[in-house]
């Protein structure tokens, strides 16, 4: 065999993931909540850069917060080849979500460091901050601002329902989010970038095939629409007298499912997953309703057309109402296609460790997605449990999970090897 590499140790990545499934805010009892830029996110932080300590790597915090610990290469000069994912959860988690990734960082790191495996790239593995929109509406801000998409002028308009804008929440963990342009990848220093990730859908489990080797990672445009009708009471305002909102953006809501499940929108996904009606009480006709609107897709026209005809149809429908109807744009990210070639590295590899896969597109998102802006990028999917993610439900095998991790392991080396021959790759 080509890429002689020790197996993962399933009982160690279960254990791993175990450690970290314990950082949970307290009083949340339904699964793992560790959201973005919060203390208990830089505890996950901590406890991975002691792993890696003790695994022999040089172990920095960037200004975005991300953690990257550096295993060092063989020859003097040479840029690095990395792996990772996130640490942060949306609220009521699983334990896989970015975890995983992290995980099969570590286990990586553990297995070369206990196998003495020389590199000539140095080997950067890499926690990333703050991935999940589920705090600020925008996702992957750790990885945006290493690729130099979010700037520090991008960290004062988002902000959480508390109010709490990221520039704050950075700081309150000790950052300083005017100095982000520091954490910039360049790729004199970078060559490449691989992630684990579970799937987050079912096409591996129901398929019977262990990994997948992702060519698509779809967009995202977020909006938030604001329906304002009129508040009245209940009992005294006969139905036909009513601007309520709360009833036509439950019709925005079904319009929205309608219009991604047309015929022109095989693949598009979008969603409500958020709605709030106020005033909340039982016996007053609700005034205003703010609705949170997800829009993913790996076609980018089709992406913002589609966020295009959901604002222009749901006007009409207020308007027949008798409601308002405005938009905010809350984040918008395009669709990535990852390099073929990198992808064929580690297609190569799965063949060689005899692992059957199958190229697939990413239906979340993913930090990869925006380091592919600065370095080419691939990613690796091991299957979830009844395509559950998001949810406490979420659960993947460690056996899977080791499968996945000795085809990044051998895949890295690979990829050592190949850009040593062919450094214009990358
Ligand atoms: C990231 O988890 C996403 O929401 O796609
Ligand atoms: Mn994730
Ligand atoms: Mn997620």
């Amino acid at each position: 065999m080509n890429v002689p590499v020790s197996r993962a140790d399933a009982a160690r990545v279960a254990a791993w993931l175990e450690d970290f499934a314990r950082l949970s805010e307290p009083g949340s009892s339904e699964g793992v909540t560790r959201l973005a830029y919060t203390a208990l996110e830089r505890k996950a932080h901590d406890v991975f850069a002691g792993a890696m300590r003790e695994f022999g790597c040089t172990v920095w915090t960037d200004q975005a917060g991300n953690t990257i610990a550096e295993r060092q290469g063989r020859e003097a000069g040479l840029p690095a080849l990395a792996t990772g994912s996130h640490l942060d959860t949306v609220p009521h988690a699983g334990r896989f979500d970015g975890i995983a990734g992290v995980v099969a960082a570590m286990e990586t790191a553990r297995i070369y460091s206990e196998n003495g495996i020389r590199h000539a790239h140095p080997m950067r593995f890499v926690a990333f901050a703050a991935e999940e929109g589920a705090r600020f509406g925008q996702a992957c801000t750790g990885s945006r601002i290493v690729s130099g998409l979010t700037r520090p002028d991008d960290l004062y308009g988002k902000r959480d329902a508390d109010g709490v804008s990221l520039a704050e929440a950075m700081r309150s963990i000790g950052l300083d989010p005017s100095a982000v342009a520091e954490a910039r990848w360049s790729p004199d220093e970078w060559a490449a970038f691989v992630e684990l990730h579970v799937e987050q859908g079912a096409v591996l489990e129901s398929s019977g095939v262990p990994v997948g080797v992702v060519d698509l990672i779809s967009g995202s445009t977020r909006m938030l629409l604001k329906v304002t009708g009129r508040a009245s009471h209940t009992g005294g305002t006969p139905m036909h007298l009513r601007a309520d909102a709360l009833a036509a953006a439950a019709e925005i809501v079904l319009l929205i499912e309608s219009i991604a499940g047309d015929f022109r929108h095989r693949g598009t996904r979008a969603t409500v997953g958020r709605l709030d009606a106020a005033p909340g009480s039982i016996t007053t006709i609700p005034g205003q309703v703010r609705l949170y609107v997800d829009i993913r897709d790996v076609d980018s026209d089709r992406q913002r057309a589609t966020a295009g005809e959901i604002i222009a149809r749901a006007e009409t429908l207020c308007a027949r109402r008798g409601v308002r109807l405005s938009s905010r744009l809350l984040a918008d990210t395009s669709p990535a296609v990852l390099p073929a070639w990198l992808r064929e590295v580690v297609a190569g590899t799965c063949a060689e460790l005899d692992v059957p896969h199958r190229i697939m597109p990413s239906g979340a998102s993913h930090d990869a997605q925006m380091i592919n802006n600065v370095i080419p990028s691939g990613m690796i999917f091991v299957p979830s449990r009844d395509g559950i993610s998001h949810s406490p439900e979420e659960w993947s095998s460690a056996d899977d999970l080791a499968t996945g991790i000795d085809v990044l392991a051998a895949s890295l080396l690979a990829l050592d090897r190949l850009l040593l021959d062919s450094p214009e790759l990358a």
